[in-house]
């Protein structure tokens, strides 16, 4: 994302929290944006272990990664300069409420950045990208995992507003045009199809989940596959 990465050049993230942090993806991004940083915090909900796996990616003693609850921080009000969510706001079960905890960690006047992908106004091999992630999210949530279908983009700026975030710098972007049909991605990509097929037997509607996950597969190869646009929000708060 050069153009996130262009924004953050020449200044200084200072004490950074990444929340719903993940694999730390969106971490490497800031690490290497930022002019510079004093500290970055990753934490994410998910279980110890792959927080570990994903932390030996970072030796920079700099970064850390942390289990915790995005709705339950237990970071001291305003300790934070920088706070940001990446691809992860559809994954919670109460954004309001997280945003409102990363909210109260930022320092007045501090730094706080979303990068979402939306699911509105997409191009034909971009709604592959978006039916698929809609295809996981039904079966994770029938799982009991928290996943939800991604937004449309004016949810995600009324989520921010809701939670009092001053919006100040909004920004589309969509990853430069790709062969939509490379064959290498096709491949994984219907990998991933057979995992979530595994994942999903068993569930109630399995058959209903096991036809969209044709359709999709038949889908990759007639349209291909574009990474959604994906909104890049810059706030604040007073
Ligand atoms: C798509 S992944 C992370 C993407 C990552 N931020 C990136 O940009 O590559 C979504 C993450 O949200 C985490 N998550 C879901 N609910 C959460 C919560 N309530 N608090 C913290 N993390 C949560 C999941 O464990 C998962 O790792």
């Amino acid at each position: 994302m050069e153009i996130l990465k262009k924004r953050l050049s020449g200044m200084s993230g200072g004490r950074i929290l990444d929340v719903a942090t993940g694999g730390g993806s969106f971490i490497k991004l800031l690490a290497e944006g930022f002019g510079s940083f004093d500290k970055i915090i990753g934490v994410d909900s998910c279980e110890p272990g792959k927080l570990e796996e994903a932390q030996k990616k970072f030796p920079d003693e700099r970064i850390r990664l942390m289990s915790m609850q995005g709705e339950d921080l237990t970071f001291e009000d305003g300790h934070f300069d920088t706070v940001c969510i990446s691809n992860s706001l559809h994954h919670l079960n109460d954004a309001n409420m997280v945003l409102q905890e990363m909210k109260r960690v930022l320092k007045p006047g501090g730094l706080l950045i979303i990068n979402e992908m939306y699911c509105d106004n997409q191009k034909e091999p971009q709604k592959t990208h978006v039916h698929m992630h809609h295809w996981w999210a039904d079966i994770d949530s029938r799982l009991g995992i928290s996943h939800h279908h991604t937004f449309r983009r004016q949810e995600i700026v009324s989520l921010l507003e809701e939670a009092g975030i001053e919006v100040k710098e909004v920004y589309d972007y969509t990853e430069p045009e790709a062969d939509c049909r490379n064959e290498a991605e096709l491949e994984q990509l219907d990998g991933v199809i057979d995992t979530y097929m595994q994942k999903a037997q068993g569930l109630p509607d399995y058959e209903t989940l096991r036809t969209r996950g044709e359709e999709l597969r038949i889908r990759l190869k007639d349209v291909g596959i574009a990474g959604a646009t994906q909104l890049i929000i810059i706030g604040t708060k007073q």
